[in-house]
């Protein structure tokens, strides 16, 4: 089984964040990219901020905060994946530009490197067609945020060997997490089951069946859900729920799937929830007020 040692992560972004931590936290050297250095910083900054408060749960040891951070490092180029075991592509949600990446980033690697994408919705193996190694291509979907959610979705595509699949379901173990298996299809489990009922909870304010409020605390309170769908549409990131039902509705064909207008307005004007400062909320407010 290919030895995993070192970590990459392309995308520095809440999850990309987040993998580095919890890979790192792990033991793993990890070295992290994105487009640019101030992304970089902001992400570094985070990962700090998110010891810090283990830390303050008595979760964590300074010293083990401190032996955490020196095992990440950072680049703006592709060129410096080339020692690493594995590399966890967790870049925006587009397949285009996912594949791109793919493109340019398989000539920087060596050749037993393993490749594993984060994608919430898109399909791996015509992700893996993109590189020069599809055997050693898989999916590996963590959950938001990383270092809390226990889950990491795996995913084979067509032709993901069981030498790749052993090691990257090895690693899930190690980093602490545990393992559900999906086949590839359109948004796997979690998602394909999660985003429809968020996609809902949308149409059931664009509709006016009720408000941000009485959505959220209904399913909060009726359905004993620990956030409400409108509050966990803003958490993911609306641009990230779009574009998944953008994967269900044209990969299943089935007009079920098809994503709510309000959600795409929302996306057009940049409110793209909590990440930007506002979505259903507005997090600009303490506490965040409801936009509708
Ligand atoms: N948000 C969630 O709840 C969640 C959960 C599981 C999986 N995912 C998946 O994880 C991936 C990232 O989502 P996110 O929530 O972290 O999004 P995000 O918007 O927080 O981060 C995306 C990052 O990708 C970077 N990026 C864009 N183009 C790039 C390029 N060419 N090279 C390198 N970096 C590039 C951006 O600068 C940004 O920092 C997506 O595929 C998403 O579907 C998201």
């Amino acid at each position: 089984m290919p030895e995993i040692k070192k970590i990459g992560v392309i995308g520095a972004g809440q999850m990309g964040s987040g993998i580095a931590h919890v890979c790192a936290q792990s033991g793993y050297d990890v070295i992290v990219s994105d487009i640019s250095e101030e992304v970089l910083q902001k992400s570094l900054a985070n990962i700090a901020k998110n010891l810090d408060r283990q830390v303050q749960k008595g979760k964590l040891s300074e010293e083990e905060k401190a032996a955490t951070l020196s095992r990440i490092s950072t680049g703006t180029d592709l060129s410096v994946f080339g020692d690493a075991d594995l590399v966890i592509e967790a870049a925006t949600e587009n397949e285009n530009l996912k594949r791109d990446i793919f493109k340019k980033l398989v000539p920087n690697l060596k050749p037993e490197a393993l490749v594993a994408t984060n994608t919430s919705s898109i399909s791996i193996t015509r992700l893996a067609a993109s590189t020069d190694r599809p055997a050693k291509f898989m999916g590996m979907h963590f959950m938001n945020p990383v270092p809390v959610m226990q889950l990491v979705e795996l995913i084979r595509g067509i032709a993901t060997d069981e030498e790749t699949f052993e090691a990257v379901r090895e690693l899930t173990a190690r980093i602490g997490k545990t393992a559900a298996v999906a086949e590839d299809f359109p948004a796997f489990i979690v998602n394909r089951i999660l985003l429809p009922m968020i996609n809902e909870a949308v149409y059931t304010l664009y509709e006016g069946v009720g408000g941000v409020e009485a959505i959220d605390t209904a399913l909060k309170l009726g359905a004993n859900h620990p956030m409400g769908p409108l509050e966990l549409a803003d958490f993911i990131g609306l641009d990230t729920c779009l574009a998944v039902m953008q994967v269900l509705y044209e990969g299943l064909a089935d007009s079920k799937y098809r994503p709510c207008p309000l959600l795409v307005k929302y996306v057009e004007a940049g409110w793209v929830g909590r990440k930007v400062g506002r979505g259903f909320y507005d997090y600009s407010k303490n506490p965040p007020v409801p936009t509708r």
